[in-house]
């Protein structure tokens, strides 16, 4: 029996990309931000030495990506300012060109009928910044509100969606936990403070937003439910404690405006709280989200730890916890993620039942396939397996919809292949294929299934 997937009126249908992975940082006048400078040091550490400089080009091309994302059914579409190149010292003097080059973007979309949702920070520190210490300091603080404040008013006349950060624990973890993103250091308690001055940063342009500006301002957080190996008492707690390092840490603070209690007893225990001020507490209270992306992948599997740590290692949050490859678990065979469709459901019901329903849209979803040009048949890739993943995430988000979840729309990651960080290009996700000599660009066969899908507004099967 055909069954119809119809979503409420006024979906948001589009994708979602960033000014480091799309516009080419060698473009234009901008400042350095830290991709720039970790490649000019250490190239090696980029898939097959590909650093931003070498990007799809949006910077230039962004008139015919537009005209692109229109034919794909995308009445909305998320892009990020690139903090160097509107200020290019961090702090201080707008940069013209920038302003010109943003406005125009954000023209664009508007006369395509295609609504700008702008995000402020996708892990691109201005430089200059991190020679001061970046979040580490907390004067950066101030230097991210007031190029918020800068990006609100030069823009905010014509953007009414908002978003401080992208994922922000992922500089966090990569740049201070796991040695995997710039400025490569290992060491919890200096993630800790750099994920609790994120977070006051975050409140500071929520604030500066609700005082002047009447649209909606939000923070978009990849969301990683954990699940249990089983429901043995020391597998929940290590699933619990995943979950408030992994999720609670920035969402609480964002959609309560607290941190949980219990994540503050733990830090305590371990000698790991930040350092904070009084006035932090009544910032992070009053200066909520007023809705919520979220980038969802994969989950997290978790089972208490087989030993325990070793006490004189140093405090990680994998003191608490071990991952586990769940026996039968789906794997995506191009990428080696796991797929779990539910997953989506399951965090819009925790948003419901215990975020007060918040605003949300799915920010990011999407599949990353390597050497993707196999799949190529007369000139387009036939990428029936995204068209897969996608709908079977969209099922479990209508159900949640159908179930009072105050989910607004969905937003794949990404529009075009795109520079991925320390990937390159290793993974491609786009509903565009890009060559990357000539720039061309392709619709791969999920473009023309997403176009009749945001056209009919759902789909049936
Ligand atoms: C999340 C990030 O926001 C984006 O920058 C990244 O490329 C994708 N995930 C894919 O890994």
């Amino acid at each position: 029996m055909t069954k119809n997937y119809q979503f409420p009126s006024g979906f948001w249908w589009g994708s979602a990309a960033s000014a480091t992975q799309t516009e080419g940082s060698h473009n234009g006048t901008k400042g350095k931000d830290i991709w720039d400078h970790w490649f000019e040091t250490e190239p090696n550490r980029f898939f097959e030495g590909v650093g931003p400089y070498y990007t799809s080009d949006f910077y230039n091309r962004f008139k015919e990506d537009i005209k692109n994302m229109k034919a794909t059914g995308h009445n909305s579409f998320r892009l990020s300012i690139a903090w160097a190149r509107l200020i290019p010292a961090g702090t201080g003097e707008v940069n013209q060109e920038a302003v010109d080059f943003y406005n125009q973007v954000i023209n664009e979309l508007i006369a395509n009928e295609i609504e700008p949702f702008v995000n402020l920070y996708h892990f691109d520190m201005p430089m200059t910044l991190q020679e001061k210490g970046g979040w580490e300091n907390r004067d950066v603080i101030d230097a991210y509100v007031a190029y918020a404040q800068q990006a609100f008013a030069l823009f905010g006349d014509r953007v009414k969606t908002w978003f401080t950060f992208n994922e922000p624990i992922v500089p966090v973890e990569a740049g201070y936990l796991y040695d995997m993103h710039y400025p490569n250091v290992v060491d919890a308690r200096r993630a800790i403070q750099v994920a609790y001055h994120t977070m006051l940063a975050h409140a500071g342009a929520v604030k500066a937003y609700h005082q002047a500006y009447d649209g909606k301002i939000g923070i978009i957080l990849n969301l990683t439910p954990s699940y249990p190996r089983s429901q043995h008492p020391a597998d929940l707690k290590a699933s619990r404690i995943a979950n408030l390092f992994f999720n609670r840490s920035f969402l609480d603070p964002a959609v309560k405006g607290e941190y949980p209690a219990e994540l503050i007893e733990l830090l305590k225990e371990y000698g790991h709280l930040p350092t904070t001020l009084p006035e932090d507490r009544a910032l992070l209270k009053e200066n909520t989200v007023d809705l919520l992306g979220v980038n969802y992948y994969q989950p997290r599997r978790v089972k208490a730890k087989d030993h325990l740590p070793n006490p004189h290692s140093p405090f990680m949050p994998s003191w608490f916890f071990d991952r586990y490859e769940m026996p039968g678990r789906n794997m995506n065979p191009y990428r080696g993620w796991e797929i779990y469709e539910k997953g989506i459901y399951d965090i819009m019901i925790d948003l419901k039942e215990n975020y007060g329903n918040i605003e949300s849209f799915i920010s990011e979803n999407g599949m990353g396939v390597q050497d993707e040009q196999r799949f190529i048949k007369e000139g387009r890739i036939e990428d029936d397996y995204r068209i897969e993943f996608i709908k079977g995430h969209l099922k479990w988000l209508h159900k949640a919809i159908s179930e009072g979840c105050n989910a607004k729309g969905y937003h794949l990651w990404t529009f075009m292949d795109n520079w991925s960080w320390m990937n390159a290009y290793k993974n491609r996700y786009g509903f565009f294929s890009v060559n990357l000599e000539t720039k061309e660009r392709t619709a791969k066969k999920s473009a023309s299934w997403f176009a009749e899908t945001a056209q009919k507004n759902g789909f049936s099967e």
